[in-house]
């Protein structure tokens, strides 16, 4: 949520801080902005829409020394005025990620000490804090650490000023922030795609950090103000990785990639013979053997995965678990186990919500906590004790899909490896399912090569305003997520029923103009799953049904019948996830969307 870039160099570092914004795209992209240093000037520009718009505008600036932002509006609608970077009186510029909880407070002390406003963010008040000390005589380091004891809330900043071409500053406590080294020259970014051009040597900073750069130097300080050394690291990401290649979009690049990013999740796994609690960590054995409850708690896609595991957990492990929504969980009143597993899911490990309500868990006397993230360096994973990380690689579309059957992937380690240490898992059934764990990535394969039959089948969607999404048990949330999908990208309305709930009220909506999407495998529910199908067909709804080949469901008139290639029993979930993420794709294309930047939407969601 709003992507930041900065370098300091001896060369114009304008065109870094466009490519890097392009990368940091998917991070927010209502409007942009860049602001360097140019014979003793701030020289800004900024504009509403995409990055390119700004690089358009910006082909006569330079400069050796630059921060910039791509913005995904809170405060204030997305404008040229409230687009990054927001100066104080020409002399301070500065770019923010975050939110500022007592922005209103400081604006009105700020307004009557004389500062003018000319935007409506919380950001600007950061720029006139730091002015406020900057012309007391202090350093650009010593105003900006001044400024920050005095804001409530979450922030990663880069700041320059107009008399000081060689000193780049930056901040971050509650939002993502990292160094890139370069030779004589320095990089600041929200991730490492960005400056994956200029370098792969990384700094992530810690909660509270404050970094002055130079060309050649650079110091952190924590954030008592202590100097500290953090180390270097060598980004393992690759260019390659968040380069489109052959794809036409990142979603459906990320589809295509489900596979690999599978077959890399459970690698280590399926290498070996047998399954230990030592992949979630050292302490992962002692902290099973103490829990008699599992409470996940994520949101949107990770939501969904979590709620998938749940019937694994109670069904395989035989353990009781607890799905919530991160943003809820936080704001009731819940009642405490400390006998609970918390488990976090989230792709960017970096979302407010599930932040906040793991911190909240935490509170309650929760000490046995579990991250499946995405992103090893993230905040949530370092919040945790125990972690597995999900081999993803990077996932730029804003609609997820390789995070999410990636942590389905983990989930159903996780299952495992707790059915295992409470002895409900024979040897010869552990051995059974590494055999379809290692199959997963063939058979995830055969279901893509389904793409042609989909995209045709997306044709019926286009002129559609709504759509119904429904399955039965384990599926249930894997419908909710075809609906997520469809919304997201396509703007069309859907819905998630599990089947059986259609005759309670929502079978009110299903007319001629109603598609009714069905995930249909052949599992213990089929044939209940089969009569409600019956009920929609009856009312002239219009069935789109993924079933397995041994589904036995017939093609007819009003039901248009896509076979799975195979049956894959309990990972039946993963399989059937595919097909609708290429209908929501296709369907998104037929409406001519923007597939992987949808409207209002940003990928990581820092803000609560
Ligand atoms: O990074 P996270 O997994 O924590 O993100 C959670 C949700 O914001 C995310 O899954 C969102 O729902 C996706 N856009 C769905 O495609």
């Amino acid at each position: 949520m709003c992507g930041i870039v900065g370098a300091v160099a001896q060369r114009n570092v304008v065109p870094i801080l466009l490519e890097g914004l392009q990368r940091l795209e998917y991070r927010g992209y209502d409007s942009a902005g860049l602001a360097v240093v140019h014979d003793g000037q701030i020289e800004r520009q900024r504009s509403t829409g995409r990055v390119v718009e700004l690089t358009a505008k910006s082909a006569n600036t330079n400069g050796q020394i630059g921060i910039a932002h791509t913005r995904w509006a809170t405060h204030g609608v997305p404008s040229e005025r409230n687009a990054h970077p927001h100066l104080s009186k020409d002399k301070i510029a500065v770019v923010h990620n975050g939110i500022i909880e007592n922005y209103e407070a400081l604006r009105t002390r700020l307004t009557a000490a004389g500062y003018v406003f000319t935007s409506d963010t919380d950001t600007e008040v950061i720029a006139h804090l730091i002015h406020t000390h900057y012309v007391q005589g202090k350093t650009l380091l010593a105003a900006t650490q001044e400024s920050l004891r005095e804001l409530v809330g979450a922030y990663a900043i880069g700041v320059i000023a107009s008399d000081n071409p060689d000193q780049l500053v930056c901040a971050r406590r509650g939002s993502p922030l990292l160094l890139g080294i370069g030779i004589e020259e320095h990089f600041i970014a929200s991730d490492v795609s960005a400056l994956l051009p200029v370098t792969r040597r990384v700094v992530y900073l810690e909660e509270g950090d404050v970094v002055q750069l130079e060309r050649k130097h650079y110091q952190i300080y924590d954030a008592q103000g202590k100097p500290v050394t953090r180390a270097i690291v060598e980004s393992e990401m690759s260019n390659e990785s968040v380069q489109l290649g052959q794809y036409r979009h990142y979603m459906q690049k990320e589809i295509h990639e489900q596979p690999q990013a599978l077959a890399d999740t459970l690698e280590s796994v399926c290498n070996s013979q047998s399954l230990v609690p030592g992949i979630f960590g050292a302490e992962a054995s002692a902290v099973f053997d103490d829990i008699n409850h599992v409470l996940i708690l994520a949101c949107g896609t990770s939501y969904h995965s979590g709620l998938v595991a749940r019937y694994w957990l109670e069904e395989v492990a035989g353990i009781a678990c607890t799905v919530e929504v991160a943003s809820e969980y936080r704001y009731r009143t819940s009642v405490p186990n400390p006998k609970s597993l918390v488990v976090v899911i989230s792709q960017s490990g970096e979302t407010a919500d599930t932040q906040a309500a793991l911190n909240h868990a935490k509170s309650l006397g929760h000490t046995h906590t579990l991250a499946i993230c995405n992103v090893a360096e993230s905040a949530l994973v370092r919040l945790c004790k125990l972690r597995l990380l999900t081999r993803a690689g990077p996932e730029i579309g804003v609609a997820s899909t390789k995070a999410f059957t990636t942590q389905l992937a983990a989930l159903f380690l996780l299952t495992l490896v707790l059915a295992k240490q409470r002895g409900r898992l024979t040897a010869a059934q552990e051995s059974a399912h590494l055999k379809d764990l290692r199959h997963l990535p063939t058979a995830v394969q055969k279901v893509l090569d389904l793409e042609p039959i989909i995209a045709k089948l997306a044709e019926q969607f286009a002129n559609k305003s709504n759509a119904l999404f429904l399955g039965r048990g384990m599926h249930y949330p894997i419908a909710m997520e075809g609906s997520l999908k469809l919304k997201e990208i396509s703007y069309i309305h859907a819905e998630a029923y599990p089947a059986g709930e259609l005759k309670h009220g929502p079978l009110a909506l299903v007319d001629k103009d109603m598609p009714v999407i069905s995930v249909a495998p052949n599992d213990a529910l089929l044939e209940k799953l089969k009569s409600n199908l019956q009920e929609v067909r009856a009312r002239g709804g219009e069935l789109f049904v993924f079933a397995d080949a041994d589904s036995h469901i017939t093609e007819a008139e009003g039901i248009h019948i896509i076979h799975m290639p195979e049956h894959a029993g309990l990972l039946s979930p993963i399989l059937h996830t595919i097909p609708l993420q290429l209908l929501s794709y296709y369907v998104a294309l037929q409406k001519g969307t923007d597939v992987d930047k949808p409207r209002n939407l940003a990928k990581s969601v820092t803000v609560e």
